[in-house]
């Protein structure tokens, strides 16, 4: 009974009437899936099968992973989706998906990628660990990005940062081999953190930071050049 009523609760918290009720209405913006994913968590009624979007195979997202035909790149907490609007124009050869947690910035990342003009990109609004542990099949993306994560500086908050051992573990099972994982941070402490995970994870192996065009510099990032500090980039590749 308590977990019925706590999924009910998360359920109408995920819910906002603004936005659109199924991930159906908008072939860019899907979105149910994850608030159904934890309802389902909570009710013990999860299904083992990846992908595991229990409205597959209406659901946008797993309609995309099968037929986008492309190398798929994720990018984690697009923000108001600079980067993967840009990135997405200058490689038509591949697809991009986004997820982001906030709904007005999910919403500006779907009118980015709309004012882009391209349809090689997608936005969900979601927990990224949530996509990457329940949605996305194991070797499935070709890259994964990740510019200026919360950092959380905080003692006591340390423990939100999403780059972590099990952050590494999913975008590994994620990844293609090959694929990378490229992330970049004004946080000097956080980037220690970054490429303390990456060392000990022996399946990646440093190589070069990925060269963003200029038009793919992010928002964030925009902001610290405008103050001349200085920001710190790495790349992995899966082995
Ligand atoms: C500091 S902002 C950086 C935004 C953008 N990457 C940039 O560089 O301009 C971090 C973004 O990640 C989003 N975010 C943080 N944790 C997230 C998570 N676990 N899942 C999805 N999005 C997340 C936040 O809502 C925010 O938009």
């Amino acid at each position: 009974m308590a977990r019925d009523r706590n999924a009910k609760r998360i359920l109408a918290s995920q819910f906002n009437p603004r936005l659109p009720p199924t991930c159906e209405l908008t072939e860019g913006f899907c979105r149910i899936f994850i608030a159904d994913i934890d309802m389902l968590r909570l009710l013990g009624k999860h299904d083992a099968e990846r992908p595991r979007c229990p409205k597959s195979p209406a659901c946008a997202l797993v309609r995309m992973l099968a037929t986008c035909g492309k190398p798929l790149e994720l990018e984690i907490g697009c923000g108001m989706g600079k980067f993967i609007a840009a990135r997405a124009k200058n490689h038509p050869e591949h697809h991009f998906l986004g997820v982001e947690y906030e709904e007005v910035r999910t919403a500006h990342t779907d009118v980015a990628i709309r004012t882009a003009g391209v349809a090689n990109a997608n936005v969900v609004c979601g927990q990224a660990m949530r996509l990457l542990e329940f949605c996305l099949p194991d070797a499935s993306l070709a890259a994964v990005h990740l510019y200026f994560p919360d950092p959380w500086p905080k003692k006591r908050h340390l423990k939100n940062r999403i780059f972590n051992a099990a952050f590494a573990d999913q975008v590994h099972r994620a990844l293609r081999p090959g694929g990378t994982l490229n992330a970049a941070t004004d946080h000097d402490d956080y980037f220690a953190q970054m490429r303390e995970v990456m060392a000990a994870d022996t399946r990646f192996e440093s190589i070069e930071p990925l060269r963003r065009a200029e038009d793919e510099i992010t928002e964030f990032e925009m902001k610290f050049r405008s103050k001349n500090q200085p920001v710190n980039a790495a790349s992995w590749k899966k082995r």
